[in-house]
């Protein structure tokens, strides 16, 4: 289905390059425009494209109240050619729509949601900022705006996408491999609950858990699942383990678990990273007797922000720490980024389909 949307107003597009003195950070800055649709009555319509603002909204909006709301996180790359390019959103719409399956919310349309990343990203091309590294970082997102109290499915939704010209998520390399905590206290999904999707209410639920990494000094949870003996997920990237034969190993997607798009590249990238990379249940005791002896020496996590990021050591609430290797940033972990990263920025072939032109 193709959509028929509007830009309003038509005159305020950028009309010079975004050229930035310093890294631009992520997440910190946005376009001038965003892209809208409603969904009432059953469908989804009024597709536009407006200047980035703040939104009408009741304060009975339901999503406010009672949570229905989901978002998504994709890139586009600027390559040699100066084209943009959008890297597997498709993925990204689909997870969307189980997201929204997960928490009741309406699905849209997988070339619906396409369409509106590629028609943003057409409209706000000279934002992409002009350094090495950069990205356009995208946030699809859905939310209940029905005006009702009474708890239940809202039947009022509607549905954004805003862009984030982002800088480098390592602007001088990798030079700090991170701590993570390993949590028996906090959790962030149950079986049966909503972990696998990208609902607002997860990340909400992990800062309780962040606060206490941070007062263990460590960055962020290594979660558990709800019996405290297998490796789940971080907040926001996926987890895993380089065993001593170069082996990559992530723990299987369970429905306590997102299905990141980055681990889910990695594990069709076994060919040309020239390693098996493989899902399967880890237990924690495995894990640590295995880091302890040898058997795994390199760690780290898989996402769309943080892209490949280095894990040198775990503390326990008690204090212990198990150190990875030699605790610092190794060369498998280097080389999974490079090689995803030259992906991503068209300076190695991607598989098909993966990277489409704006
Ligand atoms: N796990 C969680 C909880 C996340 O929020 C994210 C980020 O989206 C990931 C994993 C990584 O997923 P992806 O690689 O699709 O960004
Ligand atoms: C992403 O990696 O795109 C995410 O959505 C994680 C977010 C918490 C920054």
């Amino acid at each position: 289905m193709k959509i028929d949307y509007q830009l309003k107003p038509q005159s305020e597009r950028r009309s010079t390059p975004f050229t930035p003195e310093e890294n631009v950070g992520f997440g910190v800055l946005r376009t001038d425009h965003m892209f809208l649709m409603d969904y009432e009555n059953g469908e989804w319509s009024n597709a536009r494209i407006v200047p980035y603002g703040a939104m009408d909204m009741m304060p009975g909006a339901m999503c406010i109240h009672y949570g229905q709301s989901i978002f998504e996180g994709a890139k586009a790359f600027q390559h040699e050619d100066g084209e943009i390019y959008t890297y597997r959103i498709d993925k990204n719409a689909k997870r969307l729509n189980r997201s929204g399956d997960i928490v009741c919310i309406p699905n849209l349309d997988e070339s619906i949601q396409d369409q509106a990343v590629h028609a943003l990203i057409d409209v706000e091309r000279l934002w992409f900022p002009q350094q090495e590294g950069a990205c356009f970082y995208i946030r699809p997102f859905i939310f209940a705006t029905e005006d009702r109290l009474s708890l239940g499915i809202s039947n009022k939704y509607t549905f954004c996408v805003m862009l984030s010209p982002s800088g480098a998520y390592y602007a001088n390399g990798f030079n700090n491999a991170l701590r993570l905590l390993i949590s028996k206290t906090y959790h962030r999904a149950v079986s049966g609950g909503t972990g696998a999707s990208k609902a607002a209410g997860n990340y909400a639920a992990s800062l309780r858990a962040t606060q206490s990494a941070a007062e263990h000094g460590a960055a962020q949870v290594l979660y558990l699942d709800s019996t405290n003996t297998k490796l789940e997920e971080v907040g926001a990237m996926n987890h895993f383990h380089v065993r001593k034969d170069g082996t990559i190993v992530i723990p299987e997607f369970t429905d306590t678990i997102l299905k990141s798009i980055t681990s889910e590249s990695i594990l069709a990238l076994g060919d040309v990273l020239e390693c098996e990379v493989r899902q399967e249940t880890i237990l924690l005791d495995d894990f640590i007797a295995d880091i302890e002896s040898g058997e795994i020496i390199e760690a780290g996590g898989f996402g769309t922000a943080a892209v490949v990021s280095p894990v040198g050591s775990y503390v326990f609430e008690d204090g212990r720490e198990v150190i990875v290797g030699d605790g610092e940033v190794g060369p498998h972990i280097k080389r999974i980024y490079t090689v995803y990263t030259d992906i991503q920025n068209g300076l190695r072939e991607a598989p098909e389909g993966w990277l489409r032109k704006v």
